[in-house]
């Protein structure tokens, strides 16, 4: 099933006619098919040739999230489709939006029993958070406007996409358009973060996904 998601967004901006194929197209395919990952590279190549044309994947991408620069990524790359990337502040976390989950959010959000966001690896995580605060400080922006340049950064066929209730919080990741990073910042960023600790997924939510 392909849905059109904008026409005019940002998106919009840099994919033209942005079209998502969504998880509900491997009803489409073949049992062998969705045997498969998902979105693995192999996968997305062979529907985008024998199903439909794919303009653009929709999946996690951030800071803390980029399991998919090793097969997914080149594979969009290789054919030509753009990145819808999802959850690129990682919820939030990388905004520095809560750093006690169980205190501060509502009961039922997923967050206060994600595996990113209990125990030693929500310790570990407010290391991580600490770091971009600090590189964020040094560049004069807020820790969510560098998650979000570091995004951008990463490739004219990126897009991000920031959830918010806050209208400051828009405005604020908006201005993330205008936050320049060179290449040695990249290099920096990269280098000086901590690695994640923990799935984006509980086990169950793992299973159903690729990456
Ligand atoms: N395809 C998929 O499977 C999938 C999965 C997950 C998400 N998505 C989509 O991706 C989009 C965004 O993902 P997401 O909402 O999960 O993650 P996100 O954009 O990484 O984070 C959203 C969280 O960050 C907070 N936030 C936003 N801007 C902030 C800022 N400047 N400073 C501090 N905190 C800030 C928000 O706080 P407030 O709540 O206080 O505003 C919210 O809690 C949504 O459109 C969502 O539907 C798709």
């Amino acid at each position: 099933m392909t849905r059109r998601v904008g026409s005019s967004s940002v998106g919009a901006q840099r994919i033209p006619n942005l079209v998502a194929i969504t998880t509900s197209s491997r009803r489409s395919c073949s049992a062998r098919q969705r045997s498969s990952s998902f979105s693995k590279g192999p996968y997305i190549s062979a529907v985008s040739r024998n199903v439909h044309p794919i303009t653009a994947v929709q999946s996690e991408y951030s800071l803390w999230s980029r399991d998919i620069d090793r097969e997914v990524l080149p594979t969009l790359r290789e054919l030509g489709i753009g990145l819808v990337a999802y959850s690129p502040i990682g919820r939030g976390f990388l905004a520095g939006r809560f750093s006690d989950p169980e205190r501060e959010l509502d009961e039922g959000d997923f967050r206060r029993s994600g595996p990113r966001f209990t125990g030693e690896n929500l310790r570990h995580n407010q290391e991580l958070a600490a770091k971009i605060r600090e590189l964020a400080e040094e560049k004069g922006v807020t820790s969510g406007q560098l998650a979000l340049a570091w995004v951008l950064a990463k490739g004219e066929d990126i897009v991000p996409i920031p959830g918010t209730k806050r209208v400051s919080y828009l405005e604020e990741n908006w201005a993330a358009r205008d936050v320049e990073l060179s290449g040695d910042d990249l290099e920096r960023i990269e280098a000086e973060l901590p690695q994640v600790a923990g799935e984006r997924y509980d086990r169950s939510g793992m299973a159903t996904l690729n990456h």
